[in-house]
């Protein structure tokens, strides 16, 4: 086990986001619900609290936010990691791993050979299969069952096609070092046959990684679908390191064409503010969606830490959060179709009822406390109007010297989380940092909802459109909420506090 010091042991852990109890864990894995519980796998090591070892860890949850830790699932052994992958439901056994009556859960994973393996420095896709529902698992004797040669092939998400072109199950999976999106087909999980490929297309500033690809509604409308597809980039992200962007367009059963991709492999920092980015923070990578949730449901998680200093931040024993499990849906704005995201409602407003606050409130080159809306588990939604101010907003976590800013500059259009007093920031030369991204007035208003944690703020802005997820490692003690408005004036229309926690 690494030994990792650090001098607050436990005040960071969050009390809404999934951690694992006292072990490392970076992307979430084979997200499905199954019998009536959400299963959350991970890539984690078993045997200490910073990467390495690779295996899927497990919890498990009916409501997305009451996590209980499971038993490792899938463990790395002396030839192979157990890289990213997702889980399938065969309902029909077309894997023949179960039987009619017990159809089995199927892991496709990626295998990273080790020194002790003939493959040694490959990356191939394997399977794994549990006939307990999701609990314990089998390796396939015939692993791996896809392999391209490659040293960089991984992270598959398999689902199942039902369309115009048949019924079968797609895997998008990665060459990340090509930054290509490859798809393939299998009628059994175990043979797979090449459809096509997807890019370089924008980001490009790192290598790609963790895919998804699923169709939604448009604006709600169950007749008009597109497909998004998503693909995690890392280092090259629009603040800096890793980050996640996507791609909307259709899928035809063999291709994914997108009507987003604004060019092809440029890298002008100008750019990557013109791209669609799953999150505009430092805190939110290798997100995936879930398989199989209720009603259409389409809801993902993602990875709360950035490789630039994953290894570092200051927590133990355990390291690394998962974000909140997030809505999606597709919506037009300026006439163009957009990812919204939303926190899942299940974690919001659970415990307490929403403290309404005074507003409209007008502020003129101030910094006003909010004594009623102190606190550290919470939800604040606000919503402001510009005047004159050169910035307006809030300060979390705040206690007179240190505290996380969140303001909105309208003359620039950005949306900015500044976390260079957010308290520590000394464990990584990279860690210290203002985050920004590009927000437009929708009616003449700005709309945040900010979700505050005991190690991190997730910002969605205008309902969804624009997500900021930074960490943070503040004092226990800031608790304070102050807004401002500096250089001039700006009136908050309304703020409601939810305590969450
Ligand atoms: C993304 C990633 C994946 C890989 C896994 C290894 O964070 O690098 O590409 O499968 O982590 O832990």
């Amino acid at each position: 086990m690494t030994a990792v010091t650090t001098t607050h042991p436990e005040t960071f852990r969050p009390a809404l986001h999934y951690t694992a109890r006292n072990t490392w864990l970076n992307d979430p894995n084979g997200l499905i619900h199954h019998q009536g519980l959400y299963h959350l796998y991970y890539q984690n090591n078993p045997f200490g609290n910073t990467w390495g070892n690779m295996s899927w860890g497990h919890a498990t949850s009916d409501n997305l936010v009451d996590w209980t830790e499971q038993a490792v699932a899938i463990a790395c052994d002396e030839q192979e990691d157990i890289f990213s992958g997702s889980i399938v439901f065969d309902s029909q056994n077309s894997s023949g791993f179960g039987t009619e009556t017990t159809p089995p859960l199927v892991a496709i994973y990626t295998s990273a050979y080790k020194e002790a393996s003939p493959l040694h420095g490959g990356q191939a896709q394997s399977l794994a299969y549990s006939l307990d529902g999701g609990f314990t698992w089998e390796k396939y004797a015939g692993n791996p069952v896809l392999t391209r040669n490659s040293a960089n092939f991984r992270d598959p998400k398999v689902f199942r096609y039902d369309g115009r072109a048949g019924s079968y199950w797609v895997m998008a999976a990665v060459e990340a070092h090509d930054y290509k999106v490859v798809l393939y087909k299998s009628e059994d999980l175990k043979t797979w046959e090449h459809l096509s490929d997807f890019g370089p297309a924008n980001a490009t500033g790192g290598i790609w990684e963790c895919p998804d690809l699923f169709a939604l509604p448009v604006d709600g409308n169950p007749l008009e679908l597109k497909w998004v597809l998503t693909v995690n980039l890392n280092p090259g992200g629009p603040n800096g390191g890793s980050a996640g962007q996507y791609f909307t367009g259709d899928f035809d059963g063999v291709q994914f064409t997108s009507d987003s991709t604004i060019t092809s492999g440029e890298q002008d920092p100008d750019r990557l503010q013109e791209y669609d980015w799953l999150d505009w923070g430092r805190d939110y990578y290798a997100a995936v969606s879930f398989s199989d949730a209720p009603d259409g449901r389409r809801i993902m998680i993602g990875w709360m830490n950035n490789w630039d200093y994953a290894n570092q931040i200051p927590t133990s024993p355990w390291r690394s959060p998962m974000s909140l499990p997030r809505e999606l849906s597709l919506a037009t704005v300026d006439g163009r179709t957009r990812l919204v995201q939303n926190v899942v409602e299940e974690a919001v407003g659970r415990d307490e009822a929403p403290e309404v606050q005074g507003a409209p409130l007008h502020l003129s080159g101030e910094t006003r406390p909010i004594p009623a809306a102190t606190g550290t588990v919470q939800v604040i939604e606000a919503e402001f109007t510009a005047g004159t101010a050169e910035e307006f907003g809030l300060i979390v976590r705040g206690n007179g010297t240190e505290g996380t800013r969140i303001g909105i500059n309208p003359a620039q259009g950005r949306l900015i989380l500044d976390r260079t007093a957010s308290g520590d920031t000394g464990f990584h030369d990279g860690f210290s940092s203002v985050d920004t991204a590009p927000i437009n007035a929708r009616d003449g208003r700005y709309q945040l909802k900010i979700y505050l944690d005991h190690c991190s703020v997730e910002v969605f802005a205008q309902n969804g459109e624009l997500v900021l997820t930074d960490l943070i490692f503040p004092e226990k003690t800031s608790t304070g909420v102050s807004i401002y408005a500096h250089g001039g004036s700006a009136t908050l229309e309304s703020l409601t506090i939810t305590p969450l926690a």
